[in-house]
């Protein structure tokens, strides 16, 4: 891989496991200076590891605990990477949970819980970093964009999921969130998309994938016959984040293996 990020500083969150540290990685490989957020005492040490594969491959950036559902720490993650970098180029606001019930037993704590990590989460840490990049502009050294704003989301911002609708209501929002800040900071150059992973084999969906019956079930959903990898997505994000993508703002890049071209209808209705 070129080294189309090099010299630029990329906030991936959530990225001490899963797809969010397979993004980490692969920003790092392109180039860019990476700060690795996690959340709770259990992932440091997961966070850490990731930092030092990063460094031994001779990159760069720090690891930062942060609850990004909570104003204050947000900003003091943000007062952190200015005070070390000078800026920020890219914000992946990858950080994402599931808290999964029927709907009838749904608490309110799971709603909020989900809602607040995934959706307002997202808006808090893509708001900071907008910030950044409409104070510093286009610095063409840097990149074509003042900045790039990668969001997380899912294929259930159009799918709906019983038993899950914290989770497919956060998604549904980051979609127009998404649109709408893309909408809102385009003259800036700033440039807003999302990722909309299907299933990716990670700690969130073991149960959808642990045993050989669990994978066969979930492969009907996936035309294309496997279950997808963080480096999928890492992958695109690398793209999104890089000048080879300067005039996509706005969109949802669907990584999914196919599993939102209606799968049953393939040999019915
Ligand atoms: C969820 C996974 C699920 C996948 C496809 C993702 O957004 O986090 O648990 O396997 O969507 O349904």
């Amino acid at each position: 891989m070129g080294k189309q990020l090099q010299g630029q500083v990329a906030l991936v969150t959530g990225s001490s496991t899963g797809i969010g540290a397979a993004v980490a990685r692969a920003l790092a490989e392109a180039g860019a200076a990476v700060i690795i957020n996690y959340h709770s005492d259990k992932s440091k040490g997961d966070a850490e590891e990731i930092l030092e594969e990063i460094k031994s491959a001779g990159g760069d950036g720090f690891v930062h605990q942060c609850d990004i559902s909570k104003e204050e720490e947000v900003l003091n993650m943000f007062s952190a990477i200015l005070s070390r970098y000078g800026t920020l180029d890219i914000a992946v606001t990858n950080a994402g949970i599931q808290q999964d019930a029927p709907f009838l037993e749904m608490t309110l704590e799971q709603w909020n819980a989900v809602i607040g990590t995934n959706l307002t989460g997202q808006f808090l840490c893509a708001r900071e970093a907008a910030k950044e990049f409409k104070r510093r502009g286009v610095d063409g050294s840097r990149s074509k964009a003042a900045g790039k704003i990668i969001c997380m989301s899912s294929v259930h911002e159009v799918i709906p999921w019983a038993g899950h609708v914290n989770y497919a209501a956060s998604k549904g929002g980051v979609k127009l969130l998404m649109q709408s800040m893309a909408q809102e900071l385009a003259p800036y150059k700033i440039r807003v998309n999302s990722l909309a992973p299907g299933a990716i084999k990670t700690r969130i969906n073991k149960d959808a994938w642990d045993t050989p019956e669990d994978e066969k079930k979930l492969l009907e959903l996936i035309p294309y016959g496997r279950i997808g990898a963080p480096e999928d997505i890492a992958k695109a994000a690398v793209w999104l984040a890089s000048d080879e993508s300067d005039y996509v703002t706005g969109t949802t890049l669907f990584i999914d293996g196919g599993m939102t071209l209606y799968p049953g209808f393939a040999d019915n209705g």
